[in-house]
């Protein structure tokens, strides 16, 4: 068979992503990502759900030029066209959602619609063959979710953040440090000029029998340590210890507990140096997305659908919706 190139599109928040992956022979191959990240939100302090939706219209036909520039493919090559239809701001979504039905309808070329979380998930497959079962623990900006995949589609939720999401605590705590923003990256970098064992942190539910997640604790004990004089640097790294422990252990008697062998790590958090040395430090078999597929973006949107077509799951309804954020 010819190989297959899907086009993936993620307009799921304040990013534009549009991504092109080749399926052939059973193997799928990242041929393009492109991202425009949305700067005005920044004078905001947070994003804004309508801007958002504009800027997503203004860039859409451009990003995606760049994206099959990038493949040295023409509109004429995609042969499927994936697109997230949730959860995420629906105004935001709804762009990238109808373009993409626009767009499979007139190559006259099926149409996948996934759920973002999927598509995080499937950002690792640039590194591996994902076969279920595994485990997969997903940590952005919104998110902190571990997911059992005990067969191919099926997600059982096993254990979530009861407060923050571990990327905004990474935020919240860069921000209270006068590190800027986003938190995650200068956080790593403040950390490797810092003490980890400077401040004491808690381990979040210690002794808790499920598999729950929980950064408020931290986000308060760095905030009185803070208050008591403790450094930028040394705050940094003592705090992203503490988070790293609790998001491996907790990912570890997870795998003791389902017996699986094989841990997915994905989202923006998952880009973090000290996160990825010690969940490779584990023994289990730990596979993170691809460099820039780590955050939002459109090329795991385009490997979810070579996922679902590599299932034989049959094309989505060109009628479906985009769903919201859960509350
Ligand atoms: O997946 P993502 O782009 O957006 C959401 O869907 O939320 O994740 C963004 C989050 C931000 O909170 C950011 O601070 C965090 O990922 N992040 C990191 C790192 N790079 C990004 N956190 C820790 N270490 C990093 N190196
Ligand atoms: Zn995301």
């Amino acid at each position: 068979p010819l190989p297959l190139r899907i086009l993936g599109i993620d307009t799921s928040c304040d990013d534009t992503g549009v991504g092109i992956v080749e399926l052939a022979e059973g193997r799928v191959t990242v041929l393009a990502n492109r991202v425009w990240s949305q700067a005005v939100h920044a004078q905001y302090g947070g994003v804004m759900p309508e801007l958002a939706s504009r800027e997503h219209v203004e860039r859409i036909d451009q990003i995606m030029g760049d994206a099959l520039h990038e493949a040295g493919l023409s509109v004429g090559d995609i042969g499927a066209v994936a697109a997230t239809s949730g959860p995420g701001l629906v105004g935001a979504l709804l762009v990238g959602l109808m373009y993409g039905k626009g767009l499979a309808q007139a190559l006259n070329v099926p149409f996948h619609a996934a759920h973002h979380l999927e598509g995080h998930i499937f950002a690792a497959a640039s590194e591996a063959d994902l076969r279920a079962p595994f485990l997969a623990l997903v940590v952005s900006g919104g998110h902190t979710h571990l997911f059992d995949v005990p067969r191919d589609g099926e997600y059982v939720l096993v254990g979530a953040t009861r407060d923050d999401a571990a990327g905004e605590a990474f935020d919240k705590v860069a921000r209270l440090a006068g590190l800027g923003y986003p938190g995650g990256p200068a956080i790593s970098e403040a950390a490797t000029r810092g003490d980890p064992k400077a401040v004491p942190f808690k381990e979040p539910l210690k002794g808790q029998s499920g598999f729950d997640f929980s950064f408020s604790g931290l986000k308060t004990a760095a905030l009185l340590a803070h208050r008591a004089g403790a450094t930028p640097e040394n705050l940094a790294a003592s705090f992203q210890r503490a988070a790293v422990q609790t998001l491996v252990n907790t990912t570890v008697r997870a795998a003791q507990s389902t017996g699986r062998t094989t841990v997915v790590v994905s989202g923006g958090v998952a880009a973090n140096r000290a996160l990825r040395d010690a969940f490779a430090a584990t023994g289990l078999h730990v596979v993170f997305p691809g460099k820039g597929l780590n955050t939002d973006n459109g090329a795991m949107i385009a490997l979810a659908g070579a996922a679902a077509i590599q299932a034989g799951r049959p094309a989505s309804d060109l009628n479906g919706g985009a769903t919201a954020y859960a509350p």
